[in-house]
């Protein structure tokens, strides 16, 4: 028993949609395509977690179906239900799923009011719980993008936020101290509170299952209505282990995004891709490439020869309460500061080898954003970085 499609596609997320937008653009017979998702709902913009699905029509849409085991040489896909589903190209978009908090030695992620966010149902949970929470307590734990971005959204609904996390300062991965220091104010001015440096140690559950308090490594105890976990994420490969070259954590692909076996590529959180402008590989989570990579992964399936290597700038943003930033580039080497960090519009450049690698700016216009990405990719040399401090934002936009 079973199905078969020229392409298949593995996962539902962002990734899954925009390659399905790419394939039917290019022009894809009835039956020839087929996005199999875990989850019960069509391709969809995680960020938002609108209800805006990405799907096109004509495709064979196998939703609520799990793949529990994969066969490169057979070009074979098993679901969990027992049906074989076989392609003649894979393309893999199956994304991260988020750590728990068990892979560090704590328990509890199964109260019903301890949340996670990473799909559409857990949006949902979060809605409900958050209505239900009004005027309560939160503990967000975590200090990444997950963290931030709910943290501002339960203070706008009005319950008491604290943020949890080991580093010395939010969004250690990307933001300065300096940055960091900026935006905790901010949220500081809102409400919410900051316990750094230290991580949960347990949780205080009731007889009904809930958690009532989480307990600290440093010995003090917050009480807790809900608790919301953004610990980060690990993508999803195992289906593919032994059988695929993996690399940085996703499965590696070359600059058409194809993997160790030519009829299978990679696309979205879960692939390793080389970024030319770095000169070396990166697996990258966020939206743009996401988008980006599943566009050019069809465009070289479909005209393999006239489509050339991935060339991508990386490109992170966020918008909490009335902020908004963007990120472009590389966040290594030395740090150029810039603008007014006591207004609303600021920034920062990475300078590395004397060449510009990187940028940040709060606050921009969309010509001043635009303009920051055209300088990061053009990787001017600088040679006097006090001279680029006083320039500020002037030097982008003159470059
Ligand atoms: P994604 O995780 O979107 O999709 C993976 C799909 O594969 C899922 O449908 C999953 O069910 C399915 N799947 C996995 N294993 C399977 C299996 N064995 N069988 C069947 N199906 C399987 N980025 C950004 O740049 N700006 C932003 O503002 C945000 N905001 C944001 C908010 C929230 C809440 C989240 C969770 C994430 C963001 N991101 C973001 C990150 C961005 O959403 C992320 O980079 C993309 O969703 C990645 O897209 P993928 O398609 O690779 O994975
Ligand atoms: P993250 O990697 O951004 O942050 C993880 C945070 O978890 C770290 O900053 C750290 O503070 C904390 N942490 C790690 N181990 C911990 C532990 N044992 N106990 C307590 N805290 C611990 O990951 P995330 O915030 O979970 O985000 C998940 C994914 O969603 C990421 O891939 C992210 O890029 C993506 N996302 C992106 C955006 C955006 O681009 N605007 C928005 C939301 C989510």
């Amino acid at each position: 028993m079973g199905r078969a499609f020229v392409y298949v596609i593995l996962g539902g997320g962002v990734a899954a949609g925009y390659a399905a937008l790419e394939f039917t653009k290019r022009g894809v017979s009835q039956g020839e395509l087929c996005i199999i998702s875990e989850e019960s709902v069509a391709p969809y913009e995680r960020p938002a977690l609108s209800k805006g699905f990405l799907l096109p029509e004509g495709i064979e849409l196998v939703l609520g179906t799990r793949i529990k085991s994969a066969d490169v040489r057979r070009k074979t896909l098993l679901t969990a239900a027992g049906e074989t589903i076989s392609y003649k190209i894979l393309i893999i978009a199956t994304g991260a799923r988020a750590l728990k908090l068990e892979e560090f030695g704590v328990s509890g992620s199964d109260a019903e009011n301890v949340c996670y966010l990473r799909d559409y149902n857990d949006a949902n949970r979060i809605l409900n719980l958050m209505q239900s929470c009004a005027g309560g307590n939160a503990v967000v734990i975590g200090g990444g993008y997950i963290g931030m971005e709910c943290a501002a959204s339960l203070v706008i609904n009005k319950i008491n936020v604290t943020m949890v996390f080991p580093e010395a300062h939010c969004m250690a991965r990307l933001f300065t101290p300096k940055i960091a220091s900026y935006y905790e104010d901010y949220y500081k001015s809102k409400g919410v509170q900051f316990i750094k440096g230290t991580v949960l140690s347990s949780f205080d559950i009731d007889s009904n299952g809930k958690v009532t308090a989480v307990n600290l490594r440093d010995g003090s105890q917050l009480p807790a209505d809900m608790v919301v976990v953004g610990i980060g994420i690990r993508p999803n490969t195992s289906l593919f282990e032994g059988q695929l070259t993996l690399d940085k954590g996703g499965i590696k692909v070359n600059g058409k995004l194809q993997s160790s076996n030519s009829s299978v590529y990679a696309v979205g959180d879960v692939a390793a891709f080389p970024v030319k402008l770095f000169g070396e590989t990166r697996r990258l989570e966020h939206v743009d490439s996401a988008r980006k990579t599943a566009r050019h992964a069809v465009a070289a399936i479909m005209e393999h020869e006239k489509t050339g290597e991935f060339d991508y700038l990386p490109f992170f943003y966020s918008r909490i309460f009335t902020m908004s930033w963007q990120f472009y580039g590389d966040n290594s080497g030395e740090v150029v500061h810039f603008g007014d960090f006591s207004g609303s519009t600021f920034g920062a450049y990475w300078v590395s080898k004397g060449h510009l690698v990187g940028s940040f700016l709060e606050g921009g216009t969309k010509e001043e954003y635009n303009a920051l990405a055209k300088a990061t990719r053009l990787k001017p040399a600088i040679e006097d970085l006090a001279e680029m401090e006083r320039q500020g934002l002037s030097f982008a936009l003159t470059v």
